[in-house]
């Protein structure tokens, strides 16, 4: 084992990067969205659920096989494999973190470039139409969102190539407590919206009659996706834990900052959306053409929130944006550290490097690259929808089988109930272990082929 690895400083740290890595995006403009079309708190239980069944037990399976190596993505894999087969492996794994750190950043890049404008008061006063005319303008345009994307890149591979406790710790550790209290504060000032009361009603009346299997299906990606599974993060960041910490609880603590902050979104968008009287949607249209739009209503109650409350909010997608990517980043660098002898700060420049000429490519997709399209989509969308729905997947199902069926089950008992001395962990321990063997596998098995033929 790497005993030269830096470790996280403690439990907090530690809880803090997986926290970060999970809380993204995907909590702010996919979440609310399902939970809105999907039967409100009926849609809340249905993902609790599939978090707790499924993508809980995967997180342990992941975070077990990156302690218990002491070793990054590649490497942790390769003491499993060998031959052509490792080669095979290698590529499948890595792909997935190179087209989400590449899709991803491009996105951040918007977040950056509209908190700056949402700075310069650029969304005080703005109609929904002038919304979605800038908005459709921006995203199609080649130097804006190329330039966002390089900063963005730029500012996510800074923190990285200073290593863990220098670097994605010590940023982690500062900005996912601020990340709560900005939305704390946006719910605060949406609900007090005129109107906003009958969306946070919405939001508290289930409706059963709404989960379909669909619904089930995308409360299972979603919850997939939030976690940050089957990426290698969630293993990356483990060969940076400490022994004496319990991975059974890490991962307990993720579920539940993610699946709060999650709910937080929703308290804090819907309300907001139901306000002004607009129709719910998905993606970047919600964040980046509707939401300036609704902060124009807050003219209503004071000019001086008008400008503050989108400065707060993009500040808030921005800074989730961070903490996600430096996780992705941080699974590349690693890989090339580890197996190719680099340095970081070599790694940190090839790592940047590739993806910020992926990203370019995703960025143009929305643009002069759009008569590109894949299975329907442009390649922005064909990156995010094979790496969400099959490697994301497939990964994870490789991770459980490994840990279920391959492991040395002395090695799994010993990573899971920190050596007997876990007496919570040694009393679940076989209805999990159980759990990880058969009936994981077969949910991931039946979620990757529905997701195929979808
Ligand atoms: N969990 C992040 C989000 O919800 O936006 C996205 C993500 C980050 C996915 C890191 C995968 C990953 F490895």
């Amino acid at each position: 084992m790497n005993n030269s690895r830096e470790k996280f400083s403690g439990r907090i740290s530690l809880i803090a990067a997986f926290a970060g890595s999970a809380i993204g995006l995907g909590n702010i403009w996919r979440f609310p969205y399902m939970v809105g079309e999907n039967g409100g708190a009926a849609f809340i239980v249905v993902y609790i659920l599939c978090s707790l069944l499924v993508a809980l037990p995967v997180f342990f399976t992941e975070s077990l096989l990156g302690r218990n190596s002491g070793k990054g993505l590649v490497s942790t894999m390769n003491t499993f494999f060998g031959g052509k087969t490792r080669k095979v492996m290698s590529v499948i794994i890595l792909t997935a973190p190179i087209l989400i750190t590449s899709f991803y950043s491009v996105v951040g890049g918007w977040s950056l470039d509209f908190f700056v404008r949402a700075c310069m008061g650029e969304f005080c006063d703005i109609s929904k139409e002038e919304a979605v005319q800038f908005f459709g303008k921006y995203s199609t345009s080649v130097t804006e969102p190329i330039i966002s994307h390089f900063l963005f890149l730029l500012v996510s591979i800074a923190i990285v190539s200073r290593g863990i406790k220098k670097g994605i710790e010590k940023f982690n550790n500062i900005t996912v407590p601020i990340l709560f209290l900005l939305i704390l504060l946006f719910i605060f000032y949406s609900s007090s919206l005129p109107g906003a009361q009958e969306g946070v009603k919405y939001l508290l009346k289930p409706d059963f009659g709404k989960i379909t299997p669909g619904v089930l299906a995308s409360a299972m990606g979603q919850s997939f996706f939030s976690l940050s599974l089957g990426v290698g993060t969630v293993m990356v960041y483990s060969s940076y834990m400490k022994k004496s910490e319990n991975i059974l609880e890490a991962g307990s603590y993720t579920v539940f900052f993610d699946t709060c902050f999650a709910i937080l979104a929703s308290f804090a968008i819907i309300p907001a959306v139901f306000s002004a009287g607009i129709e719910l949607n998905a993606g970047p249209s919600l964040v980046f053409e509707t939401l300036p739009y609704i902060f124009t209503s807050f003219k209503t109650v004071s000019p001086f929130l008008s400008y503050v409350i989108p400065v707060i909010f993009f500040l808030s997608i921005l800074g989730a944006a961070i903490t996600s990517e430096i996780s992705l980043l941080e699974v590349i660098v690693d890989y090339l550290v580890e197996e190719k002898g680099l340095s970081r700060k070599k790694a940190s420049v090839i790592c940047f490097t590739v993806c910020l000429l992926i990203g370019i490519v995703c960025s143009l997709s929305f643009g002069p690259l759009s008569g590109i399209q894949i299975a329907g989509k442009n390649i922005f969308g064909f990156f995010d929808s094979i790496s969400s729905n099959l490697f994301m997947i497939l990964c994870s199902l490789i991770f459980a089988l490994l840990v279920g069926w391959k492991m040395d089950r002395k090695t799994v008992w010993n990573e899971l109930t920190n050596e007997g001395r876990g007496k919570k962990s040694v009393k679940i321990y076989p209805v999990l272990y159980f759990w990880i063997r058969y009936i994981v596998p077969v949910m991931l098995v039946i979620i990757f082929i529905t997701n195929i033929f979808n």
